[in-house]
């Protein structure tokens, strides 16, 4: 099995196990596609979603690409201000908004879409000299799992759709001049249609806030949510549709001069894989497991929403599927299992499985759980291999804890 150039069992043998490993290509790839099938149509800005993987890396090469940025938190708009985005570049959406976050993001000049009305007055009275946008909630939700449906009624994300008008014209009084209108539907749903309907959606608003209160958007954002195919057998979303049919609606119906979306599994889920070596294997009467050192603190998706990520043997790439395999981790609970029933070839202890698809909130929804250090994440390109974050050691894990001296008597 081959990375970018490189090969995965040397990879390990350099970097240990488990390892994040993501193709530059990829990553350059993915951007350009979802770019230019929106920018065939009309002007276009791509806000990576950064909470998919906010690595500086991979930051640095979207920032090469032209990207912007989705921040939801004063850390990833850090992040992105260090790998060299202006503030103009980054919009901050956040919910349930501190008022010492809104002032850090205030200070550091970066547009914000706001949630709700709380945080509009809160920021009113902290600086109006800000553009905005809002979050609209347009009661319209999709998602590859419930947990991640935003966009629906009984959510706790944007501005109710009855109120979406009355907002902006608050805002107008208090001294804003708002920009744009936002929705966010859901991350990886499958259909076309909620997008659609959605749009219309905005547009309708867009509309009324010309009619009502002589407003033109300057752009109109319609969030993230694009799927991959994540199952051998899934077919990837038809883009170039989808892109012709939100900008006609979007031109014909409003005046926007700019159509935002804010991708982040698609433009990086594809690009990484993670490298685990099988350090147990245990036939049990009912099972076989392949036991590795990867669990759900280096990848949560299967244990947390039941996700599906395809697993091959990568010292083994060429063997056709013998057993049937559950792939589990070294967590003590029974739901820490990053694969379940699959065929591979019989495997061994030191042999490495590779888990596909896993950019996208693999490793920024890693965690210290049973203490487990984070692991090393590599970027390859075209043969070469670069760590672009080193291995948290068990010191660092303890650096934040304080014992209290009278315990130490
Ligand atoms: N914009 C907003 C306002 C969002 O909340 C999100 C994702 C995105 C854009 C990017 O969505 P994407 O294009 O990546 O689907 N942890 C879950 C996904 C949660 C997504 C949260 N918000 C998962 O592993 O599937």
């Amino acid at each position: 099995m081959i990375i970018g150039g490189v090969k995965a069992t040397d990879i390990v043998s350099k970097h240990g196990s488990p390892v994040y490993v993501t193709d530059e290509e990829a990553v350059r790839n993915n951007y350009r596609r979802v770019h230019s099938a929106f920018a065939k149509h009309m002007p276009t800005r791509i806000n990576y979603a950064c909470k998919a993987n906010s690595n500086l890396a991979i930051l640095r090469i979207l920032e090469q690409e032209g990207s912007c940025i989705d921040a939801v938190s004063i850390g990833e708009v850090e992040a992105c201000l260090r790998a060299g985005y202006s503030p103009d570049r980054i919009l901050y959406t956040g919910v349930n908004v501190s008022t010492p976050e809104l002032k850090g993001v205030v200070g550091r000049r970066v547009p914000i879409n706001v949630d709700s009305f709380s945080e509009l007055r809160r920021l009113a009275a902290i600086s109006t000299d800000v553009p905005i946008s809002f979050r609209v909630n347009p009661e319209i939700g999709s998602g590859h799992h419930e947990k991640v449906v935003t966009g629906s009624r009984s959510t706790k994300f944007g501005i109710p759709l009855n109120k979406i008008v009355d907002a902006y014209s608050e805002a107008l009084q208090l001294g804003f001049r708002p920009v744009g209108l936002h929705f966010h539907l859901g991350s990886g749903g499958q259909d076309i249609e909620p997008f659609l309907k959605g749009t219309d959606v905005l547009v309708s608003i867009s509309q009324r806030l010309e009619a009502e209160l002589g407003l033109g958007m300057k752009f109109i954002d319609i969030g993230g949510g694009i799927p991959i195919p994540y199952h051998p057998e899934d077919a990837p979303m038809d883009l170039d549709h989808l892109a012709e049919e939100v900008t006609s609606r979007i031109k014909n119906g409003t005046s926007a001069q700019q159509i935002v979306l804010e991708p982040g599994r698609f433009i990086v889920a594809d690009s990484t894989v993670l490298l685990t070596t099988v350090v147990d294997v245990k036939e049990t009467p009912d099972k076989m497991f392949a036991g590795v050192d990867a669990g759900f603190n280096t990848l949560v998706r299967p244990a947390f929403y039941g996700s599906f990520h395809h697993v091959a043997v990568a010292n083994k790439f060429d063997r056709p599927g013998e057993i049937t395999y559950d792939v589990v981790g070294p967590l003590c609970e029974t739901g820490d299992h990053l694969a379940r029933e699959r065929l591979l070839p019989r495997v061994e202890e030191g042999d490495v499985i590779c888990v596909y698809d896993t950019g996208a909130y693999g490793f920024s929804m890693a965690s210290n759980y049973n203490m487990r250090p984070l692991p090393r994440e590599v970027l390859v390109n075209k043969g070469e291999m670069n760590l672009i974050r080193e291995r948290e050691s068990i010191d660092e894990l303890l650096r934040h804890q304080r014992m209290p001296s009278r315990l130490m008597l």
